[in-house]
């Protein structure tokens, strides 16, 4: 199977040499390549900024591209989905960037206040979703609240017109353990109980398998 995950962060630009960014650190949609090319998948993976793939080198380095700002992973998506089979979406992308991106560095000008406007980065797998052949599945990922998070995936699901959502609590954002849910269109769920991302990783797949088997609508 032809496989894109995309992982990592997304950097905003505000001037030559400041960003706004968030504290995934890539490591989920590391594991998650892991175990794609444990499974000898053809995989490409689109990286963010920050996130070291040298971890993947002893299985035989995939085909990596590496993005920045949500714009870069939106053309990189682009010209990526249509060569391959399914798409796992694990990078967090900035949901607002800088209005304007600074030219050079802003001087502290004495310390007085920065203001920064910030307009919408615009639901890039949403956008993904809707140009989809039916012979492709996307599988995104939710990061919510722990209360009602499984009811607010779905939700997410329904809105993004993807295959299946991973749903996961705030807390697996840098940590070395996930405790997720898994949602599909069809309206099956299942639940990892508290794994590894590794393992996670394999049971994810396990998971994409099944749903593989089950015929697109
Ligand atoms: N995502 C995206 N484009 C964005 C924001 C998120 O493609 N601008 C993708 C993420 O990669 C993930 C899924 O959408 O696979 C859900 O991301 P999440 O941050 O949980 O949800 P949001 O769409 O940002 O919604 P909200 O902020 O309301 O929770």
């Amino acid at each position: 199977m032809k496989v894109l995950i995309t992982a990592g962060p997304t950097w905003e630009k505000i001037d030559a040499v400041r960003f706004l960014g968030n504290r995934s650190s890539g490591k989920l949609g590391l594991a998650l390549a892991g175990a794609a090319l444990a499974r000898h998948h053809d995989l490409t993976l689109l990286l963010g900024p920050a996130v070291d793939s040298a971890s993947l080198d002893s299985a035989g380095p995939p085909r990596v591209c590496r993005f920045e700002s949500t714009a870069d992973l939106q053309k990189l998506l682009e010209r990526e989905f249509p060569e391959h089979d399914l798409l796992i979406m694990a990078a967090a992308v900035a949901d607002y960037r800088p209005d304007r991106v600074v030219e050079g560095k802003r001087p502290r000008q004495g310390g007085g206040e920065w203001v920064l406007r910030l307009e919408p980065t615009g639901d890039v797998v949403a956008g993904i979703a809707r140009r989809k052949r039916r012979d492709q599945r996307i599988v995104a990922f939710a990061l919510e609240e722990p209360e009602n998070l499984t009811q607010r995936a779905a939700q997410k699901l329904q809105r993004k017109q993807v295959d299946a959502i991973v749903a996961n609590p705030l807390a697996t954002m840098g940590s070395d353990e996930v405790e997720a849910y898994w949602l599909t269109a069809d309206g099956e769920q299942a639940s990892s109980g508290k794994l590894s991302k590794t393992a996670f990783s394999n049971w994810l797949f396990e998971q994409i398998d099944r749903l593989w088997r089950t015929p697109n609508t």
